[in-house]
């Protein structure tokens, strides 16, 4: 059966990497979080002073660019890839509202996209990958055979996001959440450069009242309708 990819594109906290984890593990793809890249150039700018709620120097990020190294190693342990900055695994650490807070601020940046674009193409080349994030449907791989675009209410999504985050021992408030949730969501949405949109060809799924066995089964009976189309 030919490989091929998945681009799953949508709002923040819609859920979009725990389905895209489940059907990459199923197929035997590889899962790709193209919103944990953007996150680990977030935590390079916050630990070296180049941005704080007062202050951005994107002229000296983008100068250091060639100085970030983002690659994805494989825990087995897990099941799926995890992130590293530098050579070091990030992958609690970019999950932190901190970094949540400046990222759509980092993600504006068209030498930041430029990069991290270029590395999510470079992996997916072969096929057989399955990408979640903002642009992979419109911008990453336009050409892509299956693509879903995640919605769910902000209320929704701040609520699951919340109860992870407090699970994780964060202390934050469901207000506070839920702020980040929509001031991302305008940020993401607004922004000049590859903005978050349905590419046209794309499937959404809106899962406020989904159960992620539901949404599972929903997205895994598409690509088993793609799988088919493209024998
Ligand atoms: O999926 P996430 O919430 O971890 O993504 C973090 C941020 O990164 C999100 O607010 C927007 C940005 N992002 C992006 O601009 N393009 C992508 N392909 C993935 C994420």
């Amino acid at each position: 059966m030919n490989n091929i990819t998945i681009a799953i594109d949508g709002y923040s906290s819609t859920g979009k990497s725990t389905v895209a984890k489940q059907i990459a593990k199923h197929l035997g793809y590889v899962y790709v979080d193209s919103g944990a890249m953007y996150r680990a150039v977030t935590l390079y700018a916050i630990k070296n002073g180049l941005i704080s709620e007062d202050d951005f120097n994107k002229e000296a990020l983008v100068y250091q660019l060639d100085q970030i190294e983002l690659s994805f190693q494989f825990n087995d342990q897990l099941g799926f890839a995890e992130m590293y900055l530098n050579g070091l695994n990030v992958e609690k650490e970019i999950r932190t509202l901190k970094v949540s807070s400046f990222v759509s601020k980092i993600a504006e940046v068209s030498k930041v996209r430029q990069k991290l674009v270029g590395i999510q193409k470079k992996i997916g080349q072969d096929k057989g990958v399955v990408m979640d994030g903002r642009d992979i449907g419109t911008v990453v791989f336009p050409d892509a055979e299956l693509k879903i675009f995640m919605t769910a209410s902000a209320e929704k999504r701040a609520e699951r996001r919340y109860q992870e985050l407090k699970e994780r021992g964060d202390a934050i408030t469901y207000e506070a959440v839920l702020q980040n949730v929509t001031e991302r969501d305008y940020i993401d949405t607004h922004r000049e450069d590859s903005p978050l949109v349905k590419a046209e060809d794309a499937i959404e799924i809106d899962n406020s009242d989904l159960t992620l066995n539901e949404q599972y089964t929903k997205i895994l009976e598409l690509v088993k309708m793609t799988l088919e189309g493209c024998e």
